[in-house]
């Protein structure tokens, strides 16, 4: 049978994502929103743990005017592609948040590669997306991974003790993983050519 879900489906959970992110990332200081939008998650985490979060996005259309939390504090959304963080230096964040936003990244195999390069060793990565099949692909009709295939690309970036799980009825993949402590022995991965 299948289950009938309202089109503001997303929306409605969204805010439960962001909690559950941030029960998450709490103790990160330095926070790192891949794909952010208009900046939602970003300044969610830094009015409600007090952190350093920065949000980068290739069009910057939705970001915020004001870039300050309710008690003054600020955030930073830039204009970046994923893929290119040179405004970052090595292990400049603690941890790495991305939201829906992978799928839709031109080469999210390099943009996962330069996560870890900005993740300090022992940072997580938090990634959630819409699985192939779901809702959104009803919806939207995007190039969703498959579970197993978000999984390997994680992986092959170079992340260690890769989980994932599929949540809320089937509808977002859940996953996380860690910057290992070093890099140096791993072998430099071909990017992932397909989501399949
Ligand atoms: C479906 S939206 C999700 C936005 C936000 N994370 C949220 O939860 O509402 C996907 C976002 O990814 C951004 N994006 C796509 N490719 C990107 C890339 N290579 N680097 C950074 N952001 C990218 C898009 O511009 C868009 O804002």
């Amino acid at each position: 049978m299948t289950t009938r879900l309202p089109d503001d489906f997303y929306d409605r959970i969204k805010p439960r994502l962001h909690r559950r992110i941030g029960r998450e990332v709490r103790l990160a200081r330095r926070v790192l929103d891949l794909g952010c939008g208009s900046c939602d998650l970003v300044r969610y985490l830094a009015e409600t743990y007090g952190q350093q979060v920065t949000g980068v996005d290739v069009a910057s259309g939705s970001f915020p005017r004001r870039r300050r939390t309710a008690d003054g504090g600020r955030f930073r959304c830039l204009r970046r592609d994923a893929a290119g963080m040179r405004f970052a230096e090595d292990g400049a964040f603690d941890a790495a948040v991305s939201m829906w936003a992978l799928h839709e990244m031109d080469d999210p195999a390099a943009a996962l590669r330069e996560v870890r390069r900005v993740l300090r060793a022992g940072g997580e990565l938090f990634v959630m997306d819409f699985p192939r099949g779901s809702l959104a692909q009803r919806l939207w009709n995007e190039d969703y991974y498959r579970p197993a295939a978000l999984k390997q690309l994680i992986r092959r970036a170079g992340f260690q003790q890769v989980q994932l799980r599929v949540i809320e009825r089937g509808h977002v993949m859940w996953a996380r993983g860690y910057r290992p402590a070093s890099t140096k022995s791993m072998k430099q991965k071909e990017p992932e050519s397909c989501h399949g």
